[in-house]
């Protein structure tokens, strides 16, 4: 038995499939209950208890290589089965599609790089904020209407811990920590308690830009946004600013475009007033600085934030607010940017 055993091992490198099917007939053949090495392993219960522990091991060692000789033929067949399989030959040969930028992403990139252009570096602060950030810090009242329940977001009560309304919560986050000269703008996500219509939504983007220094005046702030709006909407642009109020400005002023729609005749689009309202601006509250640690007495500065949809939606006319997070690539890839 012990020389079946070791003729069989010598062969068992020769074994040679060029199919499945020969492989299979291979495999019966030796593996199988009735095959040659099922057999001897059948027989093994009559050899002499003396002799069992040396063909025994033969046995054992016969039964590995033959499995081992089988897989590795199975695997030769997988591989080149599988290669053959995976060619879809019909396919056409276009490259893979490539998706595109969100509408919202290439407006506030656009943002930012205009800022940047004048000097404006990025900053960013947490989506999940605490009542000083987002109110207190800024100058609102204590009985201030935005702290309602009715508009902000709140994940806990005491401490207070909010979703952040407006991104001029960044403001307060970065004059804590730095002094002036403080130039930056900063993008993001806001939430608000609103229920979600065409025109509202309970999140959407902001990009805030403030300007800290020694003699900032209304005039740069002036010139900053006339720059910006002939960037971002043409050299033709106009502006023209209204007094307005927010808490953490003084004076405060919002700021309308000449309507790029109908170039400011008047249209359906700017109720035919032929402006068109994007952003809200000022001059620093004093009181702001100082809660900051940013000594009143000795600077200046001035803020100012924008809603990037309703940008996106000068810039494209897009009319439903809701077409931005629904994800429906028909609506989505027909933005293109540079890059
Ligand atoms: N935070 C304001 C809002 O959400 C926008 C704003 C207005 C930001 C005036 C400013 C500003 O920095 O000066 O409506």
């Amino acid at each position: 038995m012990i020389d079946k055993i070791k003729a069989l091992l010598g062969e068992v490198d020769e074994w040679k499939a060029a199919n499945a099917d020969e492989l299979e007939t291979l495999r019966i053949r030796y593996l199988s209950k009735k095959g040659e090495v099922g057999q001897l392993m059948n027989d093994f219960r009559n050899v002499a208890s003396e002799q069992k522990r040396e063909v025994g091991q033969y046995l054992n060692q016969l039964k590995e290589k033959a499995q081992q000789r089988i897989n590795t033929l199975r695997d030769e067949f997988a591989g080149t089965e599988n290669n053959t399989d995976d060619y879809d030959l019909t396919r056409t040969a276009y490259p893979v599609h490539l998706g595109t930028r969100h509408p919202i992403s290439i407006v506030k990139k656009e943002i930012c790089d205009i800022f940047g252009r004048m000097g404006f570096s990025i900053a960013e602060g947490p989506e999940i904020e605490d009542d000083w950030h987002v109110f207190s810090s800024l100058n609102f009242a204590d009985d201030h209407p935005a702290r309602d329940m009715q508009d902000t977001f709140f994940i806990r009560h005491d401490p207070e811990i909010i979703l952040r309304t407006h991104t001029s919560s960044v403001q307060t986050r970065v004059m804590e920590k730095q002094q002036p000269p403080i130039r930056i703008i900063c993008p993001g996500r806001v939430y608000r308690n609103e229920a979600i219509s065409y025109r509202a939504h309970c999140f959407f983007h902001q990009v805030e830009a403030l300007y800290v220094d020694e003699d900032v005046s209304f005039a740069d702030l002036k010139q900053a946004l006339l720059f910006f709006a002939k960037e971002m909407f043409g050299a033709d642009t106009k502006i023209r600013l209204r007094p307005s109020y927010f808490p953490f400005t003084e004076p405060s002023a919002e700021m309308d475009i000449s309507c790029n729609l109908c170039g400011g005749k008047g249209c359906p689009f700017c109720k035919h007033t032929g402006w068109v309202e994007i952003l809200g601006c000022g001059m620093v509250h004093p009181n702001v600085l100082d809660n900051c640690g940013i000594s009143s007495r000795l600077y200046s500065g001035y803020a100012l934030g924008m809603g990037i949809e309703r940008i996106t939606n000068l810039k494209y006319q897009v009319t439903d607010l809701r077409l931005f997070s629904e994800n429906d690539v028909r609506f989505l890839t027909q933005f293109e940017s540079a890059d």
